[in-house]
């Protein structure tokens, strides 16, 4: 069986185009068979894009598919963008989506954290449910220490797709958790460390 974030070149058959029309612009995004949601932009990863507040500085696409979060968000706020993720046919779309939509992209192809150095203002994440919870709770610990002082980590979160073991954990790692988004079961949630240590905040225990 093949997951989409299991690198197989034999199942690109049917390259299509998908559009996005988001904060007044046209996107285009390339996208192939075996690719994560390449039939139809997901919904999570569009709720995630259009509820952040306003960003600035190095930015962080993790697991970023064929590319539509950091591309959308590039054309919105003033982002140094960096993509990566484990498929590297997923990297090659999102590199070509960004030269299709004039966004300048740093991609890295990498599994977590294992090529990418540095730190980050903000890391966006729409987990990759089918990896499963230890890859998953890698990458929001990955996340966690690869955030610059006041940083922030985004992530959405579907409760039909078991979001309370993924809350749990976050609230572990980070000293903050705001739920910024809550509608119809997906939660858009802001993690971070404040550089003071204090009280841990954890405001997302609860998903009712
Ligand atoms: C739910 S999809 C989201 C894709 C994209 N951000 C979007 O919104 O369309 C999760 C992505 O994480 C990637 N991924 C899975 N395991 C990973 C890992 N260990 N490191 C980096 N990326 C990973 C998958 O290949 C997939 O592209």
């Amino acid at each position: 069986m093949s997951h989409y974030f299991v690198e197989n070149p034999d199942v690109l058959t049917r390259e299509r185009e998908l559009e996005l029309e988001i904060f007044g612009e046209k996107l285009r995004f390339l996208t192939n068979n075996g690719l994560f949601s390449c039939d139809k932009i997901d919904e999570a990863s569009l709720t995630l894009i259009k509820n952040l507040p306003p960003i600035t500085g190095a930015f962080l696409d993790l697991g970023c598919g064929y590319g539509v979060i950091g591309i959308a968000l590039a054309k919105k706020f003033p982002i140094a963008l960096t993509q990566s993720d484990i498929n590297g046919v997923a990297l090659e779309y999102a590199q070509k989506n960004a030269k299709l939509n004039g966004v300048s992209s740093n991609v890295i192809h990498s599994d977590g954290f294992e090529k990418i150095f540095g730190a980050f203002d903000v890391i966006t994440l729409n987990p990759p449910i089918h990896a499963g919870k230890e890859t998953m709770f890698r990458l929001y610990e990955e996340s966690a220490a690869h955030l610059r002082p006041g940083g922030s980590f985004f992530i959405v979160i579907q409760k039909k797709h078991g979001a309370e073991s993924s809350v749990k954990k976050i609230n572990e790692i980070f000293q903050t958790c705001n739920v910024i988004y809550k509608k119809k079961g997906v939660f858009v949630i802001e993690c971070y460390n404040t550089v003071t240590s204090g009280t841990q905040t954890n405001t997302t225990r609860s998903l009712g």
